[in-house]
């Protein structure tokens, strides 16, 4: 940033409009604004504070307790109600652009010398192109706090007042800060804040996810297939066991065969058992027809209303109010011939002839006639089917129960035969019999343990169904939890990584800015001997150390603290490749001639442009000497007691 102009417009005591232009020659990089005690000079300093920042930005202080900024010569002179306005008018240089920025605000003069200001100020910012074309900024605010931070200001705009604030012994804070701020520390410990915090996030998220959910469902997974298997291999073993059994009956009913005494009774058995099998095909097969019939059972239930809806249509039929069976045309084409369908002539006015008129007249429109036609068909037909249906179904139901009776029988006589069996006098018979009875009740017994197994196994598998939807949603999540992870190990790592940069950078810097305020301070002071070393350790206490190797910093003069400070902020400056203009207001009241002479002949080198608002006595003499072939402007700034009022007044060369 260098600065090229300002323009005030009833600022304080700059009434009306004043201009002054900065040099900017390289070679006389200094602006020097002369003036007595209450000329102008803090209110010039003033003016380039407030047009840049405002009185405040983002809760930083700009001005504070200065009185009004709007000129009261300029308050007395305008009439009542009259609108009054302040403005100043900075154009400076920044990175090869030319910018304009401007502040104003605006006010009602009430009565006597009071104002009614219209706040808050206006802040525009225009860029300029090189063909002098202007562009308004559209966020000025921030574009000026990027072009040079109002946490910073104070490090180059600043107040020779209170210039040995960074050099008293309570201000390790402040010489802290000041580096923090304009070296842009501040940049990386935003950084370090954040991926720390985000870090911290992805912690707390990742102890959500990773609930051992997962681990549990593939657990209980694994429990239900093992069921399913143990299931599975106790079915093989029953069927085994049936087989088995199966096979012993076998061998019993051959044995019974071959026995002289109880073939017949067995070969009875063998008869009864076909027959039972083949009633039982049939009856199987019934029970089909009749789960068919029970499928499409609504005719059941409708056949009283198709009843009912037929004998409506038919009742309406007799009492003429709808067609017969007989359509229009037919009776018209009877009427044309006069001639009946058995071949009898109809003659004209017989009552064959006035009933086929009477046909005639109430019969309905041939379109609807067509669709009562068409129902009653559809529904007589359909109340056909009906009844088709359902005799049908009743035959059925007929057979089924009579097949019942049989298949019942079969089963009597089946027991008939086995308990002559088991009455045998023949005790080989009846054991053989009782064997066979306790097998035929193992394989019923085995059947219905398989019936409780298929049960059991298709509840199992649903439940693995379920649980498999759930282990693709938590394997979802467990997928997520690893991405979170390594999110989380990332922004920790680099919060870290950054806070290790931080200090390393931070160790630099401080060492940076100890080595040159040592180099200024050793230029600047005039006992550059008595003084031999600046320190600036970790706890950022600015200490001097004098030849016998003590601090000596608590016994500085208030001069010899000045020059400290001024020595750690050109430092500072020099460091942080800032580019700003240094602008001190008064920086040389309290310093006597020997440091002002050291001052004047080194500052000029140190900063890009210096601009300094001084009273006569503090540049006079040596001092001045140093100066002036650095000097590409300068000004006096008038005061006039006539009327209060400063004007600017350009020293000719
Ligand atoms: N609103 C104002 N209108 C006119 N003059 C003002 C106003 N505010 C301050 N002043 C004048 O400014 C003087 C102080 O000027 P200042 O710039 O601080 O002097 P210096 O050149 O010593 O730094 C005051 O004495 C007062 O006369
Ligand atoms: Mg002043």
């Amino acid at each position: 940033m260098k600065l090229e102009r300002i323009t005030l417009e009833n600022f304080r005591q700059y009434f009306s409009k004043q201009r002054l232009e900065f040099s900017r020659d390289p070679q006389k990089n200094v602006t020097v604004i002369n003036g007595v005690n209450g000329a102008g000079k803090t209110s010039m300093f003033l003016a380039i504070n407030w047009c840049l920042y405002g009185k405040s930005v983002e809760n930083v202080k700009v001005i504070d307790n200065v009185g009004e900024l709007m000129s009261k010569e300029a308050v007395r002179r305008s009439a009542p109600t009259e609108l009054i306005r302040t403005m100043v008018e900075i154009t400076f240089q920044h990175n090869g652009s030319r910018y304009m920025v401007r502040r104003s605000i605006q006010g009602i003069k009430q009565d006597v010398n009071m104002v009614s200001l219209y706040e808050p100020d206006e802040f525009i910012m225009m860029e300029i192109r090189p063909d002098g074309q202007a562009k308004k900024v559209d966020n000025p605010v921030g574009t000026m706090n990027a072009i040079l931070s109002v946490n910073v200001r104070e490090y180059f705009l600043f107040d020779g007042e209170k210039i040995d604030n960074f050099a008293k012994p309570e201000s390790a804070r402040q010489v802290k800060d000041a580096i923090y701020l304009v070296l842009k520390l501040e940049i990386l410990e935003r950084a370090r804040r954040h991926l720390e915090s985000l870090a911290q996030e992805y912690r707390r998220e990742l102890k959500g996810l990773s609930s051992g959910e997962l681990r549990k469902l593939i657990d209980k997974d694994e429990k239900l297939r093992n069921e399913i298997e143990r299931h599975g291999d106790r079915k093989v073993e029953i069927e085994q066991q049936i087989e088995l059994a199966k096979r012993k009956i076998n061998e019993i009913e051959q044995k019974l065969r071959s026995s002289p005494n109880v073939n017949s009774l067995q070969q009875q058995r063998d008869r009864l058992e076909y027959d039972l099998k083949l009633r039982q095909g049939e009856l199987d097969e019934l029970i089909i027809r009749i789960r068919d019939f029970a499928a499409n059972a609504y005719f059941i239930i409708c056949r009283p209303a198709i009843d009912q809806a037929i004998s409506i249509l038919e009742s309406k039929r007799i009492k003429g109010e709808i067609p017969s069976n007989i359509r229009q045309q037919f009776i018209k084409d009877l009427l044309d011939q006069m001639t009946c369908i058995c071949g009898r002539p109809v003659n004209d006015g017989s009552p064959e002839h006035q009933k086929l008129l009477g046909l005639l007249t109430s019969s309905l429109p041939a379109v609807l006639e067509d669709d009562v036609l068409d129902t009653s068909a559809l529904l007589k037909s359909f109340g056909e089917q009906i009844k088709v249906r359902q005799s049908n179904l009743d035959v059925t139901m007929k057979q089924k129960i009579s097949i019942d009776d049989v298949i019942k029988s079969l089963r009597a006589e089946l027991d008939d035969v086995g308990r002559q069996l088991k009455g045998s006098p023949q005790e080989e018979i009846q054991g053989l019999e009782n064997q066979r009875q306790n097998f035929l009740a193992d394989i019923e017994s085995y059947k219905m343990e398989i019936g409780s197994i298929t049960t059991k196994v298709d509840q199992l598998e649903k439940e693995i169904s379920k649980l498999e939807n759930e282990i693709a949603k938590a394997r979802k999540e467990e997928k997520q939890a690893i991405l979170v992870a390594e999110k989380f190990d990332l922004a920790q790592r680099s919060a870290d990584a950054i806070a290790n940069m931080y200090q390393t950078f931070a160790d630099d810097m401080r060492e940076k800015i100890k080595v040159k305020t040592r180099e200024i301070f050793k230029c600047l002071i005039w006992k550059e001997s008595h003084f031999k070393d600046i320190e600036l350790g970790p706890d950022y206490n600015l200490e001097v150390i004098d030849r016998y190797g003590l601090q000596a910093r608590p016994e500085l003069s208030a001069g010899e603290r000045q020059v400290l400070s001024l020595s750690f902020i050109t430092a500072m400056s020099r460091v942080s490749e800032e580019e700003a203009p240094l602008v001190m207001d008064t920086p040389f009241g309290r310093l006597s001639s020997k440091h002002r002479n050291s001052i004047t002949e080194y500052l000029p080198r140190l900063a890009d442009q210096l601009i300094l608002f001084v009273t006569d006595e503090e540049l006079r003499d040596q001092a001045r000497e140093n100066l002036t072939p650095r000097i590409g402007a300068e000004y006096y700034l008038v005061f006039n007691p006539d009327t209060s009022c400063t004007s600017i007044e350009e020293v000719k060369k």
